[in-house]
């Protein structure tokens, strides 16, 4: 079942966070703290929803409204897109448990979360990720198209959007 978050959610929404990040080293516990707020906190207060089965969270998909109206908090990466984010406004992230992966969850809360954006009147919504990784493919069987695709530090970093 697929609902919005609510804040009893939080320890669980915040065990999928670091079940399925791929950075592990921090130089310090604020650092790791700091890597929560801007990857998970700042977004819970926004739009929200949890893939839940009984009381487990087995997954979430946060998103900010408008990208460009953050940029003060905005990880370094981000700058690079910044032309495209007046088309698709909205920034998401998504996270499913690993035993939760492959069973059409994401594909749900990808649609619970472009629902509620488009009664919001939000034009369209988009991602980044790196170039190579396997979500890539996940995005574009649910319809999200390459933006653009710039270098960044080692890797390419890839913007799938889509126009609600
Ligand atoms: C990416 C993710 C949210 C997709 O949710 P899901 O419920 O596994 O995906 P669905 O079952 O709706 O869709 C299946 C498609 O997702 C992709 N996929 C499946 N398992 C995946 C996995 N472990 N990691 C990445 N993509 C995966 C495949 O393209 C698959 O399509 P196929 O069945 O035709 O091969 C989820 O797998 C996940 O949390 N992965 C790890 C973290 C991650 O990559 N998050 C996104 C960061 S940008």
């Amino acid at each position: 079942m697929i609902r919005a978050y609510q804040a009893h959610d939080y320890q669980q929404v915040a065990e999928v966070f670091w079940e399925t990040t791929t950075r592990v080293q921090f130089a310090s516990e604020t650092e790791r703290q700091q890597f929560q707020n801007q990857y998970l906190d700042d977004y819970l207060g926004q739009v929200a929803f949890v893939a839940v089965e009984g009381e487990q969270v087995l997954g979430y998909i946060i998103a900010q409204l408008d990208t460009l109206k953050t940029e003060a908090t905005w990880a370094p990466h981000l700058a690079i897109f910044r032309e495209d984010y007046a088309s698709y406004p909205a920034h998401l992230h998504i996270n499913c448990r690993e035993a939760s992966q492959g069973k059409g969850l994401g594909g749900q809360l990808l649609a619970a979360l472009e629902n509620d954006l488009l009664a919001r009147g939000v034009k369209g919504l988009h991602l980044i990720t790196a170039a190579d990784a396997r979500n890539v493919n996940f995005y574009k069987k649910y319809g999200y198209l390459q933006v653009a695709l710039k270098p960044w530090k080692s890797t390419d970093l890839i913007m799938l959007g889509k126009i609600l």
